[in-house]
């Protein structure tokens, strides 16, 4: 099924939750203008379907979720959406640093982080000190992210490596680029949600994604309410994963 139907909520086999779920939150702009609503209203309510399915994604189980909040082609979009994304950010990592702890989330951030503003650095610094305490599911919010971007900054760092005689060009295998990614530590995806209707990864998670099974849906980001959640999870439930193999 390449398009989540709207069928009942389907039941769920908790013995093969997806461990890592990433998700596009596309759509906000589109939600916002069906309404005849700015499309900054749009990105609020995505901002709140975000922490909506973070919530439910870690009652139930899963251990990582990946957003892709913001990429390294949006500085593109006008100065005010810009603007309120980054407040929109700026605001869900105060209520983080207030409630990570009680909810137990460790929050991570994957991208370029050098240009966001002075007090953007420092709040996530705060959530990064958090996190070292957390044990539950592990957020990460990619910002100011792109795929291609991660996978050169990976070859920079392995190449100087090997130009300070740390590293032979022999031993840059699969591995060690994964080892140089912002994902170091974890696995990779094992759903990738695309809502919005798109059928395009638009950068996302390139290298992480090589045997992530995709969900598209044309369901708009803001909606993603936990029984859409659900048909995702279903319809990944209903793949069989056969990494090349037969
Ligand atoms: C894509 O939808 C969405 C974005 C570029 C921004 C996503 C940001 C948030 C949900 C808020 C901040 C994030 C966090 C983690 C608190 P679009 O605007 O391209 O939608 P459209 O295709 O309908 O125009």
């Amino acid at each position: 099924m390449l398009f989540g139907k709207k069928e009942d909520r389907p039941q769920l086999d908790m013995e093969r939750l997806p461990a890592h779920i990433a998700a596009v939150m596309d759509g906000n702009g589109r939600w916002a203008q069906k309404r005849g609503m700015p499309r900054t209203a749009g990105h609020s309510a995505g901002s709140e379907a975000f922490q909506n399915a973070a919530e439910y994604l870690n009652d139930l189980g899963v251990k990582y979720f990946t957003v892709y909040a913001f990429s390294t082609e949006n500085w593109k979009r006008p100065e005010e959406e810009v603007g309120a994304i980054m407040g929109l950010l700026d605001r869900y990592l105060r209520k983080a640093i207030r409630e990570m702890t009680e909810k137990n989330i460790r929050l991570c951030f994957f991208g370029d982080l050098e240009p966001l503003s002075d007090s953007l650095k420092q709040l996530i610094a705060e959530t990064n000190e958090i996190s070292r305490h957390t044990t539950g599911m592990q957020v990460n919010v990619c910002l100011n992210y792109g795929g291609r971007a991660e996978i050169a900054r990976a070859a920079r760092l392995l190449a100087q490596e090997c130009a300070e005689g740390r590293l032979q060009p022999e031993d840059i295998t699969e591995a060690a680029i994964s080892r140089k990614l912002y994902s170091a530590d974890i696995p990779d995806p094992d759903l990738m949600i695309r809502p919005g209707g798109e059928l395009r990864l638009s950068n996302f998670l390139l290298w992480q994604n090589a045997y992530t099974e995709f969900y598209f849906t044309d369901t708009l980001w803001p909606d993603m309410d936990e029984a859409e959640l659900d048909r995702a999870i279903a319809a990944y439930q209903s793949r069989k994963r056969r990494y090349g193999g037969i």
